[in-house]
């Protein structure tokens, strides 16, 4: 099967910090992606690489087949790739519903004139956009909550709120960065049964998360970082078993988290 999403030998460096060091993935529709590995390992750095915020030291992205390294991060997002961030990014004074529009405009050029004339035209995809918006807050669980200030839901709801705001653009991949992070355990196994359901929808989702026994209950196949190299790839059962892991994270005495 061909990947949706393929990675090769990215490597990023601050200054002489290797913090991505040659790291390879491969992502396909409809499957889930985990990568995992301690603090610092580079996971979120990777992520910054594949979405076009940091140009790579060397490597190449694909998507789709077309090559995406090199794109700003508004042109990667049109070509498919899209993305959660750690911290949550959404604009606090707008409503639930706003904030999944305003991920929509990453989507297609704005038509100028059509905004201008409000052309049939303009109105209809209007209207499309907004039952999608409306559509993907249901997916999310906030359906009842289309209006109220993104700033006034609780932290777990505005964890969905971001989820739905990545999926805005109707992307083909989906990189998720600690989903789950700062939820308790119920709102997480709830998160990770979105993730998995997102999958289902033909996304191919690349998710970094920290709390292991999701992680091997819903992943395809796991990547492990440590110190930005890549030093096991597999199926959670061959991940489970691999020494390398088990030394990165029991060798220092540090349970993986969850
Ligand atoms: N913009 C930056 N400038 C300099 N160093 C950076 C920058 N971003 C990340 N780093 C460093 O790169 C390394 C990898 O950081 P990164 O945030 O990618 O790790 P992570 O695996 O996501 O960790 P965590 O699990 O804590 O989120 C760390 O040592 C970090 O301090
Ligand atoms: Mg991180």
């Amino acid at each position: 099967m061909t990947p949706v999403l393929k990675a090769t030998g990215v490597s990023k460096a601050f200054g002489g910090l290797k913090a991505v060091s040659a790291v390879s993935i491969e992502s396909h529709a409809g499957q889930i992606l985990s990568i995992i590995g301690p603090n610092g390992a580079g996971k979120t750095t990777f992520f910054n690489c594949l979405s076009g915020i940091y140009p790579l030291d060397s490597g190449t992205v694909e998507l789709g087949g077309g090559r995406i390294d090199g794109l700003a991060p508004h042109l990667v997002s049109r070509a498919g790739l899209s993305r959660s961030f750690q911290n949550i990014r959404l604009f606090p004074e707008m409503t639930a519903l706003q904030n999944v529009q305003v991920g929509r405009f990453a989507r297609s050029p704005r038509q100028i004139l059509g905004t201008i004339l409000r052309t049939r035209a303009w109105r209809d995809r209007e209207r499309a956009s907004l039952e999608r918006s409306e559509e993907l807050l249901a997916f999310v669980g906030l359906g009842d909550r289309a209006d109220s200030w993104a700033r006034a839901l609780p932290y777990g709801l505005q964890r969905r709120l971001e989820v739905a705001r990545a999926l805005a653009t109707d992307p083909k991949v989906l990189l998720l960065d600690e989903p789950g992070a700062g939820m308790n355990p119920q709102e997480i196994v709830d998160m990770m049964a979105l993730v998995k359901s997102i999958a289902r929808l033909g996304v191919a989702v690349v998710v970094i998360e920290h709390h292991m026994k999701l992680v091997m209950e819903i992943s395809d196949r796991i990547v492990v970082l440590d110190h930005g190299e890549p030093i096991a790839e597999g199926s959670p059962d061959e991940i489970r078993r691999d020494p390398r892991v088990v030394e990165a994270y029991l060798g220092r005495s540090e349970e993986p988290h969850g």
